[in-house]
């Protein structure tokens, strides 16, 4: 009998069945041929959520939870935020390979000439109200770009792909950066090209009446590490969303509004704007017990703490803590960091969250620096959308040049009504 191979016993006919196991998976496909009889369709698997099932075959990404390990296309995040540049991290994600240096002076050169948006953007801006979220502005805005360029839908063309994978780095902070403006009332500030990816975005974002904004170069390099941590995460909400939509052939821009809409519920990429929040409720360590114990009692969640995947410490939430102090050195302290570190020191002694394997997450310390950059709380979640474009977009073109992918489609389990007759209104009581 083959090894790597799983026998089933069907109990309800007794049949046996030999399914092959491959990397640590049985195909769900395989199930189906368990059937009772000739009319059943097939034994299929339930996953909720999608718990324990592998929608793909990846290589953009390794991620161990229970070792604490986050790798991009093989090389350690540890070294990628020590040594690299938000771009060249972009360009290793969506080609595979570090560049060149050739490779990535033309990568950088054509990104940073993407940066201007069409200016019927603008005026579609002006059609939100002064106090609406930049996040959903930017669902809204990179959504409408699919409109501006009708190419995007070659998906199946190379060069097509490469334009827009290039105009999506390129201008997802220029459309967060207006949104911003746009909440503020203030004038929108064009793409500057003598600037970093980062430091133009603060540029875009801060620029008053100066002739030229100047970066400071810690803040805008700790933005940069900051991207590096966020740019990609395997197959998270988002990322499945990116995918789902993608595999129906729609084009990027409408695949990447789909997963900027998955990144902003509070479990996934609210969740830094959410921990802030909930530091400013807790507001000073006296109340850290009180806030605990009905976190505990299932009275609201520890914003920042757990995740489906890591079971120990988040590697990027080290990596963020230690930034902290950069970028405070600069900025001066923030007053809720006492309340999170005392948060994390008392959350990670109790019984409940040990046993549960509750650690902070990335966003636990990630808001506290935004905060400190300056940031409105709300653009939190947009800082996180800017870099996940990079991750989105390997993940996209790799879905797409997959044989084994298909429009991605469930079974369900049906639970509802039997047949029954319509009710004409009159006779309904
Ligand atoms: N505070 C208190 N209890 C928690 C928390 C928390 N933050 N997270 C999980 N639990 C409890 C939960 O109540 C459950 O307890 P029990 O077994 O008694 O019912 C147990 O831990 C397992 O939780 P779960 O909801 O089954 O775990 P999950 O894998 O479905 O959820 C999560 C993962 C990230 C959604 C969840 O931990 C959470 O809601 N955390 C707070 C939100 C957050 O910080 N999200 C950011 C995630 S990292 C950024 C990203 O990649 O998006």
């Amino acid at each position: 009998m083959a090894t790597d191979t799983l026998t089933v016993i069907d109990n309800r006919t007794g049949q046996r069945y030999e399914l092959p196991i491959q990397e640590g998976t049985v195909r769900a496909m395989d199930l189906r041929q368990i059937r009772v009889g000739a009319e059943d369709f097939g034994l299929m698997s339930y996953d909720p959520a999608l718990m324990n099932t592998a929608s793909c075959r990846s290589r953009v990404c390794f991620l161990d939870g229970e070792r604490g390990i986050l790798r991009y296309r093989g090389i350690p995040i540890e070294q990628l935020a020590e040594h690299s540049t938000f771009l060249e991290t972009a360009y290793l994600l969506c080609r595979g390979e570090l560049p060149t240096a050739p490779q990535l002076e033309a990568w950088v050169d054509s990104i940073t000439h993407h940066t201007m948006v069409h200016e019927n953007i603008k005026r579609f801006l002006e059609g939100f109200r002064y106090d609406a979220h930049p996040m959903g502005m930017l669902v809204g805005t990179v959504g409408a770009l699919s409109t501006f360029y009708p190419d995007a839908k070659r998906i199946m063309d190379p060069r097509a792909r490469e334009i827009q994978t290039h105009r999506l780095l390129a201008k997802m902070p220029t459309l967060a950066a207006f949104a911003y403006r746009h909440t503020i009332g203030m004038p929108y500030a064009y793409p500057d090209n003598d600037l970093s990816y980062t430091g133009n975005f603060l540029n875009m974002l801060w620029k008053t009446t100066e002739v030229k904004y100047k970066p400071d170069p810690v803040l805008e390099r700790a933005l940069d590490v900051l991207f590096i941590l966020h740019a990609e995460h395997e197959q998270n909400c988002s990322t499945n969303a990116m995918r789902a939509v993608g595999s129906s052939h729609a084009d990027p821009y409408s695949a990447i509004a789909a997963a900027t809409a998955a990144l902003y519920g509070p479990l996934h990429g609210g969740a830094n704007e959410a921990v802030l929040r909930m530091l400013q409720e807790i507001g000073s360590k006296d109340r850290i017990p009180d806030f605990i114990k009905r976190a505990k009692a299932g009275e609201g969640r520890l914003m920042g703490f757990g995740h489906r995947v890591y079971k120990s410490y988040d590697p990027r939430a080290t990596l963020i803590k230690r930034l902290a102090d950069q970028v405070f050195a600069v900025t001066g302290r923030n007053p809720y960091l006492d309340i999170a570190l005392e948060l994390e020191r008392i959350a990670l002694q109790d019984d409940y969250f040990v046993k549960r394997r509750l650690y902070p997450n990335v966003d636990f310390y990630s808001g506290l620096i935004y905060q400190a950059m300056k940031f409105p709380v709300d653009m939190f979640p947009v800082l996180f959308a800017i870099p996940r474009t990079a991750g989105w977009l390997a993940q996209w073109e790799e879905m797409l040049l997959d044989p084994e992918q298909k429009i991605a489609r469930p079974r369900q389990i049906y639970g509802g009504a039997a047949r029954r007759d319509y009710v004409p209104l009159e006779q309904r009581k």
